[in-house]
């Protein structure tokens, strides 16, 4: 009896180990690899797989690691149910990867694509989603399943060190130009991680600060774009952000990641977390955060043990493990994909230049002193003309083969440098650099700003007399980890102001003209300054192509078109985050020698709650430096009288541009629109869509023509948790910024519109 039963045991056990060795992940068995999997299994799916465990628990690691080096996460592999390893890297502006491995010769550089401020500037969104092709197709001839970008954070402060890889103060922007970079790159079959959901807009305390925000403000401003993202884009994952939002981390907020994500945006896609470590994992869990990045054994042991103990029910982890396998089996390693390790640089570098020059914003340009003429040398100025930055640092730095110049991009247009200069700032750069590397100060994650060089009045003067013109790059540079500061950042130094006072006296002086190169991800002051200058573009960290791009529109082979996605306000103190935004004070980085601000970093009250960039200065007419969509072109354009025309549920908007000018160029067109009075307060105008044209000819139309539903016209009403929109007229303007409306037209509401939402993601404290 005891033996039969033994025997019939045995052979039950065997049964069900061999019945479950069959079962391996294919595109269509997720539920069964499911139910095959032990929870060890599936916790252990659940989360990251990153080298630094190799020595923690001597698993597999070793044999995965280098699959792409430089990579920044993996998902884990479980060779008995076939799932193999997937590999996620940074983004945003390119793959960003290790360039050279042991034991070969071979490189490989990633392309260095313009920074996602300047994409964003181009409001171009077919030339974004080109851009994403191009980027996406990297990721899979290096081997990786899914770029970890867009960034798509809202630029509420121009301090957050992060500006440079998001995209506007504008959620609409952010999310129609995160949808356009996402359908680009997953065309490739290879996957995006929209981030940092959300509310992520300072990097001072990151990990820990709570941002408290309206939920008005959360649904109109922070979540929106996402929201656009999500729904236009179809991202495979998205990336759950490191701070915490009105109390729980977003890490572990359900209401954010199931609620509004899944329930009401349907989303149905995987998030992860932020590169963090153990946390509650149990409550991540629960959230709806399937998996944990970059992951340790901790955080398995951790899951396990609170699903044993009734924390969470182990449905939880199958509904995160289901998503993660549904994932898996998109991806290229899944697939079997065979990647090439040799993407066409040479191509993507066309790309990267060409791209550069469409999102660069004319600031000035007096006496169409650009595109020069007759410049046959050029006198260049500024510390940063010869050490270039083609992106900001963080993981959102590329390793790329290499950055031109702007003194590099001129003389490959056939423009000398003068060398005295040239000599001048070259010695003086290495002299720097020495420095830098004998106090120690290297920069693992990208490229540092060298101090800006004194340069004396006499010799300026003679320069002037020497070449024909003047060019001056202003450099800034920040990124992940800290965010900028006022002063010698935001504002100009002494030394850069000096620069440009004798520059442009000294030109001026001999009837000849100064230029100005803005090299940054992000706003600084211009008020003070911006009348000394003759012309001032505003240049962006346009990737590696950099100076090459510069010298296109410099010489007018490019016609630039990009237009601001932020508002240039005169002052840091007239941005109303600025009353609530950490490090506003501190002169010097705050490190250990200079301690931490006395202001609380713990948490950051948005008491403007919707009032950001252009909603706020327009309503209050408060005067800025440059508006929310200003940019000038070599040509001019004109704008038919509009066409509005109703829809089912909502209207479209034509307008016919011309080019009246002699160049061809294109142009971008925004829809603003006014809201009756009869609802909420709103701002006084919100962009709503936007559009842009092809490259017109001198004298060529094209008519353009963009779609408004009544959702899209609607405010969120926290006393009914409704998105509303007010019967009455709404007044449709057509701008070529937000200052300068060229038409106007008229849509009549006339059912009242409104959509009920969860009530959920209410402040934590006073606002
Ligand atoms: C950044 C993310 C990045 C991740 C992986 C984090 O510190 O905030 O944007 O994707 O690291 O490198």
């Amino acid at each position: 009896m005891k033996f039969k039963f033994f025997a019939a045991s045995v052979m039950l056990m065997a049964c069900a180990i061999s019945a479950s060795a069959q079962v391996k992940l294919q595109a269509d068995n997720v539920d069964a690899v499911l139910k095959a999997m032990t929870l060890e299994e599936k916790a252990t799916l659940c989360i990251g797989y990153s080298r630094a465990q190799s020595t923690e628990t001597g698993d597999m690691i070793g044999q995965h690691a280098d699959l792409v080096p430089g990579a920044a996460g993996m998902t884990r592999p479980n060779e008995r149910l076939g799932i193999p390893v997937t590999v996620l890297a940074d983004g945003p502006a390119g793959i960003r990867i290790q360039p050279t491995r042991p034991g070969t010769t071979e490189t490989f550089y990633a392309t260095g694509f313009p920074v996602g401020t300047a994409l964003a500037c181009t409001w171009n969104q077919e030339l974004v989603e080109e851009v994403g092709k191009s980027i996406g197709n990297e990721v899979l001839e290096y081997g990786a399943d899914v770029l970890l970008a867009p960034g798509m954070n809202i630029h509420r402060s121009p301090l957050c060190g992060r500006n440079f890889e998001y995209y506007s103060e504008d959620p609409i922007v952010t999310g129609k130009i995160a949808a356009a970079y996402v359908r680009g790159i997953q065309s490739n079959n290879v996957g995006t991680s929209i981030k940092h959901f959300a509310a992520n807009s300072q990097e001072t305390n990151r990990t820990g600060v709570n941002e408290v925000v309206s939920q008005r403000a959360l649904r109109e401003i922070y979540l929106k774009g996402f929201e656009i993202a999500v729904k236009e884009g179809k991202p495979w994952t998205v990336m759950s952000s490191y701070n915490k939002l009105n109390g729980p981390l977003t890490q572990e907020n359900r209401e954010l990641l199931t609620t509004v994500l899944r329930d009401e945006w349907g989303f149905d896609g995987i998030v992860m977390t932020d590169w963090i470590g153990l946390r509650n994992t149990a409550a991540q869990i629960h959230a709806g955060n399937d998996l944990m990045e970059p992951g340790n054994q901790a955080q398995i042991n951790d899951l396990i043990e609170k699903v044993k103990a009734g924390v969470i029910p182990e449905s939880d982890v199958d509904a995160c493990a289901k998503r993660i396998l549904q994932y898996i089996v998109k991806t290229p390693r899944f697939k079997g994909y065979k990647f090439s390790n040799k993407p066409d640089l040479k191509a993507h570098a066309a790309v990267t230049r060409q791209s550069a020059t469409e999102g660069m914003v004319l600031l000035k340009n007096n006496a169409e002193t650009l595109p020069m003429k007759n410049v046959k040398t050029a006198a260049v100025f500024g510390i940063t003309s010869y050490d270039f930055i083609a992106g900001g640092t963080g993981s959102g730095d590329v390793n790329k083969a290499y950055t031109v110049s702007m003194m590099e991009g001129l003389q490959n247009a056939g423009i000398k440098v003068t060398e005295t200069l040239e000599d001048l700032y070259l010695k003086y750069k290495s002299y720097e650099e020495a420095k830098k590397a004998a106090n120690g100060v290297g920069n693992r994650w990208g490229k540092s700003l060298l101090p800006e060089m004194e340069v004396s009045r006499v010799l300026i003067e003679k320069q002037a007399k020497e070449a024909d013109i003047a060019i001056i790059t202003l450099g800034r540079q920040a990124g992940e980890g800290s965010d900028r500061r006022e002063v010698n950042d935001f504002n100009l130094s002494d030394v850069e102001r000096q620069m440009i006072v004798d520059v442009c006296e000294a030109f001026h002086f001999q009837g000849k003209k100064a230029v100005v190169i803005l090299n940054m991800g992000n706003v600084m002051e211009t008020s003070s300054w911006k009348g000394m200058p003759d012309a001032i573009l505003l240049a962006w960290q346009p990737g590696q192509e950099g100076g090459n791009s510069v010298a296109d529109v410099l010489t007018g082979k490019a016609n630039p078109s990009g237009k601001l996605t932020m508002t240039w306000p005169v002052a840091l103190a007239d941005v109303p985050s600025s009353q609530n935004f950490p490090n506003v004070l501190p002169a010097a980085p705050v490190n250990r020698r200079n301690p931490q601000p006395v202001q609380n970093t713990d948490y950051t009250l948005h008491k403007e709650g919707i009032n950001i960039g252009y909603r706020y200065f327009n309503t209050n007419n408060i005067e800025v430096s440059y508006p929310f969509g200003y940019g000038m072109s070599y040509t001019t354009f004109s704008y038919s009288a509009p066409v509005v025309k109703a829809t089912k549920d909502g209207f479209t908007a034509s307008i016919k541009v011309t080019n009246t000018g002699k160049v061809a160029g294109k142009e971008a067109v925004q829809l603003y629109v006014s809201a009756p009075a009869g609802g909420l307060e709103k701002p006084a105008q919100e962009l709503k869509a936007f559009a842009k044209t092809r490259e017109l000819k001198p004298g060529e139309s094209q008519t353009l023509t963009m779609n408004v539903t009544a959702y899209d016209l609607a405010s969120f009403n926290e006393a009914t948790q409704c998105w509303e929109s007010p019967v009455g007229n709404y007044t449709v303007k057509f701008g070529a910024s937000c200052e300068d409306i060229r038409a106007t037209g008229t849509f009549k509401l006339a059912k009242p519109f409104s959509e009920k939402c969860h009530d959920v993601l209410k402040p934590d404290m006073a606002l």
